[in-house]
Order: structure tokens, then sequence, then C-alpha cells
């Protein structure tokens, strides 16, 4: 069974009270809050206003996905917010081991993220020390774009080291993940799919989706 995390970069804040239940109903494990400086990657993701308030609004797991330049910066603040696992990429830091370490100390998990053109062995100094890998499965920064299939051979590799060190770090990809895509990806050994569009465009609604995706 695949663990789902809905991202709620594209969703229609007018609405939440529409597709958060449907969400919850749909029993997803997570939703991803994309967080974006217009440095790193040009765009500006969504409100952190929303994430404390929807905090008071559902005990779903919050996972905060922070694609900013200087992600230290923001460590204790989504903290607070009430995020409980801080992803950061490893393209934004020259201290990843600190930065892992401050994450920890304000009582959150931790994941390091890399990007479409990072090769995986980037992140491989800090598998024994984070809980989620995320392997970008398109360019960072926007919703809606087409998987790219090729990030999956980083995905393998990822597996395999993993599995051959008997980490306890599980393999999250995002960006263009659907019903279609995602049984590719959880053959390649993937534990969590991110999933915005696949979810909340799915023509069959967000609950057949969640539930395609779980089933997996
Ligand atoms: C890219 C974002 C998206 C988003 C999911 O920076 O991280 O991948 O979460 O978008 P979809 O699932 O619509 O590609």
């Amino acid at each position: 069974m695949a663990i789902v995390a809905a991202s709620v970069l594209d969703a229609d804040f007018s609405k939440w009270k529409e597709w958060l239940p449907k969400l919850e109903e749909a029993k997803v494990d997570r939703i991803q809050w994309d967080l974006m400086d217009n440095k790193y990657v040009p765009n500006k993701g969504i409100d952190a206003k929303w994430i404390p308030e929807l905090r008071k609004k559902t005990k779903i797991f919050f996972e905060t996905h922070h694609m900013v330049e200087k992600p230290e910066k923001y460590v204790t603040e989504f903290s607070e917010m009430g995020s409980q696992l801080f992803i950061f990429h490893v393209e934004t830091t020259k201290e990843p081991q600190k930065l892992i370490e401050q994450i920890k100390e304000n009582g959150m998990k931790v994941g390091i993220a890399v990007n479409n053109k990072t090769p995986i062995e980037k992140i491989f100094p800090y598998l024994n020390k984070v809980d989620i890998a995320l392997v970008m499965t398109v360019e960072a920064g926007f919703g809606g774009q087409s998987f790219i299939e090729q990030n999956l051979e980083k995905v393998k590799v990822l597996r395999k080291k993993i599995d051959k060190e008997g980490l306890d770090c599980l393999i999250e990809v995002d960006g263009g993940v659907n019903t279609k895509t995602a049984p590719k990806c959880v053959e390649a050994g993937v534990d969590i799919l991110v999933s915005g569009g696949g979810i909340f465009k799915h023509p069959k609604g967000i609950a057949e989706a969640v539930k395609e995706l779980k089933s997996l």
C-alpha cells in the first residue's frame, strides 16, 4: 500500500471546506504544502497563512516542502505553524547536516529533496539522518507538469542503497504523479506518492484518485 500525500499547491483555497473533508474521507495520509520564494524557483507557491488555518481544522499529517534559498530561516516558523515534516532541497544549503539537526531540534521529521537535474548521490551522506528522501519527477516550481520518467532511475539507485544499508529512510516522489504514472513509481521502489493535479483534477474525483493511489 502506497502512502499518499495530497499537494495543495494548485488547490482552490476558497473551496477548502469542500475538498478538505473529501481528503479526510478518502483517508489521504498527508497534505503537502509547497513553499516557494520566487528565487530558488520562479514561483511564489502557496500562501503559508493557510497552514495554521487548516491545522486547526484537520488531523491530517502536514509536510512542508521548501523550495527556497536559505531554508534554515524558515524552520522555527513552520514548526510553530504546524508542519510535522520539513523537506528542504539539498541544492539550497551549504550545511545540510546542520539544517537536519535544526529541524529535529524544532520537533519535526526531516526530508531532503533532489531537484530534477541533481544527481541522487548528492544526498547519500544524509540518508541515515533523514526520514524522507524526495526525488523530484519534475523541475521544482510548478504543479501540473509532465512526469519525468527518467528520474525513476534515481529512485532505483536510491532504493538499492537504502535496502543494502538497511536504512529507515522512505522514498518520496513529487511532480506529475497520478494514477497513470504512480504504478511505475511504486515498481521502482517509491514509498510515498505526492500528487496535486492527479488528485484534485481526477475525472472521478478526489476520493477515487486517493483510493487508486493508496491501493498501489
Ligand atoms: C513542484 C511541486 C509540484 C506539486 C505537485 O514544485 O512540488 O510537484 O507538489 O504537482 P502535480 O502533482 O500537479 O504535478
